[in-house]
C-alpha cells in the first residue's frame, strides 16, 4: 500500500539565457561557469510566467497524464520560496488558475528542498484520507530574487515549475520512505531577505532587500555531506542496498556536487538523471521538473526503485525512496 505518482508535469519559461547572455551583465565566462557549475543555460521567466502561472501549467501537464481534472483534486500543495506575494499563498493562486474549486491549498518553504518536504506532506495526508487526490508541485522564479550584479549567485539559478498527482493505491508501489532534516543555526550561509520592516523595532540593520545571498563553498560542502548521509540513512533504515536503486534524481545545484555526491555514494553514474546544464537550479522545482523529464525520456518503468534527494537553504535536505 502506497502513495503513487499517477502523473508528472512541468514547465519551463521560454526565455533561454545563455552564458554568453551573462558575459555581457557580470565579469564572467562561458568557460568558468561550465566548469565550476556545469550549467550552461537557464531559463527566465516574462510577462505571463509568474511563479502560480507556470506552477499551473506544470499542474495541467501532470493532471492530463493521470487523465483526471482539476476538479478530481482535493488539496494542493505548493512548494516556491519565490511567490510574486506573501499572502494569499501561491497555492491558493495555482488552485483559482486551475478552477480546482473544492480543493484546499498552502505553501511549503523549505528552499530548495521544499518538494520533497511537499512530497511528504502529501504522503502522510493521504495515508489518512486514502480516497483524496493531491497535486504537489514545485515553483520557482528565482530571477526575480536574484542581484543580476552578483556573478556569484546569478550564475547559478532559474525558473520553472515541476508537479505530480498523488493517489494512495492498494499495492506496493509509491512512497517507500522519506528521510527529511533542517538544520536553522546554519540559516546565515545561504539566504534571502523580506522587504524591510514596517515595524522599526523589527527592522534589520543591514537589509539588502530580497535577494539571495550565499556562502557558495560552505554550501558546497554542506550539501554533498548532507545528501550522502541522508541516502545512507534511508537505506539502512529500509533494509536496502545501493544497488538496488534503479534511477537516482539529485536537486541539480550543480554537476561538481553531483559528481561528488554519486562518487560518494558509489552509485553508477548511468543511472544518474541530470538536466542541471539546461536549467541551472531551480530551487523546489528541480526535482519534479527532473522527474517529469526522466519520466517522459523513459528512465522509469514501473516497478523500478526510485531514489531522490536534496539540499537548500535553513539548511533544508533530505532523500525520499519512491517504488514507480
Ligand atoms: O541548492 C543549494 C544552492 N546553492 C548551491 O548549490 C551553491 C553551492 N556552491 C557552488 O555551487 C559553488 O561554490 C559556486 C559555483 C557558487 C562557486 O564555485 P567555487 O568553486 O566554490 O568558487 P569560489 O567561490 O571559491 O570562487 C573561486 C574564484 C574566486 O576568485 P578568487 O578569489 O580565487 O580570485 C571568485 O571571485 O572564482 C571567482 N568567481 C567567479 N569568476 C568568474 C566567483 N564567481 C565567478 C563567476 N565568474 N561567476
Amino acid at each position: 500500500m502506497g502513495v503513487v505518482i499517477l502523473g508528472t508535469g512541468s514547465c519551463l519559461p521560454e526565455k533561454i539565457i545563455s552564458n554568453h547572455d551573462l558575459e555581457k551583465r557580470v565579469e564572467t565566462s562561458d568557460e568558468w561557469i561550465v566548469s565550476r557549475t556545469g550549467i550552461s543555460t537557464r531559463r527566465i521567466s516574462g510577462k505571463g510566467e509568474e511563479t502560480y502561472k507556470i506552477a499551473a501549467s506544470a499542474a495541467r501537464n501532470a493532471l492530463d497524464v493521470a487523465e483526471l481534472t482539476a476538479d478530481d483534486i482535493d488539496l494542493i500543495i505548493v512548494a516556491t520560496m519565490s511567490s510574486h506575494m506573501l499572502m494569499p499563498s501561491c497555492a491558493c493562486f495555482v488552485q483559482k488558475e486551475l478552477g480546482a474549486d473544492k480543493a484546499f491549498a498552502y505553501d511549503v518553504n523549505a528552499a530548495c528542498s521544499g518538494f520533497l518536504f511537499a512530497l511528504d506532506c502529501g504522503d502522510k495526508y493521504l495515508r489518512v484520507e486514502n480516497n483524496k487526490k493531491v497535486l504537489v508541485i514545485g515553483t520557482e522564479t528565482l530571477s526575480s530574487r536574484t542581484n543580476w550584479q552578483d556573478r556569484n549567485t546569478c550564475i547559478l539559478f532559474g525558473d520553472g515549475a515541476g508537479a505530480v498527482v498523488l493517489e494512495y493505491q492498494d499495492n506496493n508501489r509509491g512512497v517507500v520512505a522519506s528521510n527529511l532534516f533542517s538544520d536553522g543555526r546554519l540559516w546565515n550561509l545561504l539566504y534571502m531577505h523580506t522587504a524591510p520592516s514596517c515595524n522599526p523595532a523589527l527592522a534589520e540593520e543591514d537589509n539588502p532587500g530580497a535577494h539571495i545571498l550565499m556562502e557558495g563553498k560552505e554550501v558546497f560542502k554542506y550539501a554533498v555531506k548532507a545528501m550522502e548521509g541522508a541516502v545512507r540513512d534511508l537505506l539502512t533504515s529500509e533494509q536496502i542496498e545501493l544497488e538496488a536503486i534503479d534511477v537516482m534524481i539529485p536537486h541539480q545545484a550543480n554537476i561538481r556536487i553531483l559528481n561528488k555526491l554519486v562518487s560518494r555514494l558509489g552509485i553508477e553514474q548511468e543511472k544518474v538523471f541530470i538536466n542541471v546544464h539546461k536549467y541551472g537550479n531551480t530551487s523546489a522545482a528541480s526535482v519534479p521538473i527532473a522527474l517529469d523529464e526522466a519520466k517522459r525520456e523513459g528512465w522509469l518503468k514501473r516497478g523500478d526503485l526510485l531514489l531522490v534527494c536534496s539540499f537548500g537553504g535553513g539548511f533544508t535536505w533530505g532523500a525520499s525512496l519512491i517504488r514507480w
